[in-house]
């Protein structure tokens, strides 16, 4: 089977999965939280080098305050301990996205995780939080400015913050919403998309899976006949 390298998700439905069960959103991130730690898991176990979660966009950063400040909180419970299942299973961690807007500890946190799972050989795990598509493109831009020269568009996606890995290959997102919402823009010219009605909390192995399935299926052209 036709394997991506790298695959990206959107991880949409978190409140709707809550609200169908009469639970308050934060119950519906907590479910998010776990699930996205199993699919992490079962993601790299399938033999996918390249993984891109989309946790957080600079937009949900005007959600508010209460609902932030449970997501901080859940980062905070669930990150550290996760750490070291990264550093045994050999994968590192990036955090993409605006870090200068996120609480001090948990600007920490991330990149002590960083520093500690840094080195590890068998994939890297992209966690996008407070990340917006445009941003990064800007930031980019500006760089290359700085630089003092044009660039060509390998030294462009260099500049990216998800430079030095392959571009998505497949691009999921849960949650019944057909869009993008400033994810990965440049990245994605020519990732396989893939939109499920599933809500982030239900997406399982087997709807991963199913996913996978319908990436093998594809034919990818890249505009040649
Ligand atoms: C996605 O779930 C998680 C975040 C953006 C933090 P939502 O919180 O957007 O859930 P819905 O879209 O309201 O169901
Ligand atoms: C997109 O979800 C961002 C993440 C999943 C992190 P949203 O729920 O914020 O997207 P919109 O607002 O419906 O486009
Ligand atoms: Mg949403």
């Amino acid at each position: 089977m036709d394997l991506p390298r790298h695959i990206a998700v959107i991880m949409d439905g978190n409140g709707r999965w809550a609200k169908k069960r009469l639970l308050p959103r934060s119950a519906g991130h907590r479910a998010g939280m776990k699930r996205m730690i199993g699919l992490a898991e079962h993601v790299f176990e399938r033999g996918v080098r390249y993984c891109t979660l989309f946790a957080l966009s600079t937009e949900n950063l005007s959600r508010p305050r209460e609902e932030l400040e449970g997501l901080y909180a859940l980062f905070r419970e669930y990150f550290p301990r996760n750490m070291r299942t990264l550093k045994e299973k050999g994968i590192a961690l990036r955090v993409i996205g605006e870090r200068a807007l996120l609480p001090a500890d948990v600007v920490s946190l991330i990149a002590e995780g960083e520093a500690y799972t840094a080195g590890g050989g068998q994939g890297l795990l992209q966690l996008a939080i407070g990340y917006g598509g445009r941003q990064d493109i800007l930031d980019a831009v500006n760089a290359a400015v700085r630089g003092g020269k044009e660039v060509t568009e390998a030294e462009f996606s260099a500049l990216l913050s998800t430079g030095g890995i392959p571009d998505p290959d497949l691009l999921i997102r849960t949650g019944q919403e057909l869009r993008i919402s400033n994810f990965l823009l440049w990245q994605a010219a020519y990732s396989e998309l893939y939109f499920t009605d599933v809500l982030f909390p239900d997406f399982s192995d087997r709807e991963l899976d199913r996913a996978l399935e319908a990436y093998a299926r594809r034919e990818r052209r890249f505009g040649k006949v």
